[in-house]
């Protein structure tokens, strides 16, 4: 039986799988362990599984003599040191595709929500401000048959392009294989979606010089990591009109409090880094992060690897 350390409890029962088969400590507060509670605790552990709210740097890695393997419960892995992890032969596992139509479907579910105002109209039907029906009021933009700007077409930014092309949308993309230069997408696309991972090369790829290259009518979408928008340059855009809109799953800082000047920003949708949150996606990630866990604690390799 080896010792497993577990950030926070999880939907499912994948955890009980775990605890089975090895000693298991749970984190159960709602909030994160800060990282000196992490330090505290990671010292025995020989297994850990962690949420993309730790942060597994090298310093924490350092501090656990016995760690044989980590598991993300993510398929993003920028919150742990991967080449401190590698130093120490410690493979790293994460949670791909089992999350993949989840979160791309709330792109979509995003992209829709700031095109067609659906939080504001909401809003004022509250507050009793539906008179009566009016030509003229809560005008949107069309989704279907729009031009679609996908940031990294990786295994989300796919299933986004699946979805687009059901809308019949003209879909354009970064890359290779037929992509084309990110400033050529950023002026010809009326929705653009950010799906690459982020590392240092995405921090900070979409900044003012990318948001005026954007159309004006356009919206700005991110589902990816916050940091690759930048988030002053987003409120100015916002309020400046340099875009029309934007919808948010994930912002630099998360979370965003209550008071940051960039909720103070028009047309702007967000939503608490929720991509992946489905019952049946975040049961499925728990399962793969135990199968990564188990694996790398009984020396095999893990069935979905970091990197
Ligand atoms: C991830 O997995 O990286 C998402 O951001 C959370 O599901």
């Amino acid at each position: 039986m080896a010792r497993c350390l577990v950030t926070r409890r999880l939907p499912g029962a994948a955890l009980e799988r775990l605890a089975s088969q090895h000693e298991v400590e749970v984190w159960t507060d709602r909030l994160p362990p800060s990282p000196d509670e992490l330090r505290d605790r990671i010292e025995r552990a020989e297994g850990l599984l962690c949420l993309l709210t730790d942060r597994i740097n090298r310093e924490l890695i350092a501090a656990a003599p016995r760690l044989r393997v980590i598991s993300n419960y993510a398929v993003g892995s920028d919150n742990i040191d991967l080449e401190a992890a590698a130093e120490r032969d410690i493979p790293v596992g994460i949670t791909p595709d089992v999350l993949t139509e989840a979160t791309a479907d709330l792109a979509f579910a995003l992209m829709l929500a700031a095109a067609r105002r659906i939080v504001e109209a909401d809003a004022e039907v509250r507050a009793g401000e539906w008179l009566t029906w009016e030509p003229g009021r809560l005008l949107g933009r069309d989704v279907h048959g729009a031009t679609l700007g996908i940031v990294g077409l990786g295994r989300i930014g796919r299933a986004v392009a699946r979805r687009g092309a059901g809308f019949r949308m003209e879909v354009l993309h970064t890359g290779r294989d037929d992509g084309v230069g990110l400033g050529d997408l950023l002026e010809r696309s009326d929705f653009v979606t950010v799906h690459c991972p982020l590392t240092p090369s995405t921090t900070g790829l979409i900044g003012e010089r990318e948001l005026r290259r954007m159309k004006t009518t356009a919206i700005l979408v991110n589902t990816a990591r916050g940091p690759i928008v930048d988030t002053g340059a987003l409120a100015l855009a916002l309020r400046e009109g340099w875009i029309a809109g934007a919808g948010l799953d994930v912002i630099d800082p998360e979370p965003l409090p209550a008071d940051h000047p960039l909720l103070a920003a028009p047309n702007l949708t967000v939503v608490p880094h929720i991509g992946s949150g489905t019952h049946a996606t975040r049961e499925r990630m728990a399962e793969l992060a135990v199968d990564n866990l188990l694996a790398g604690l009984a020396g095999r390799p893990l069935p979905a690897p970091a990197g």
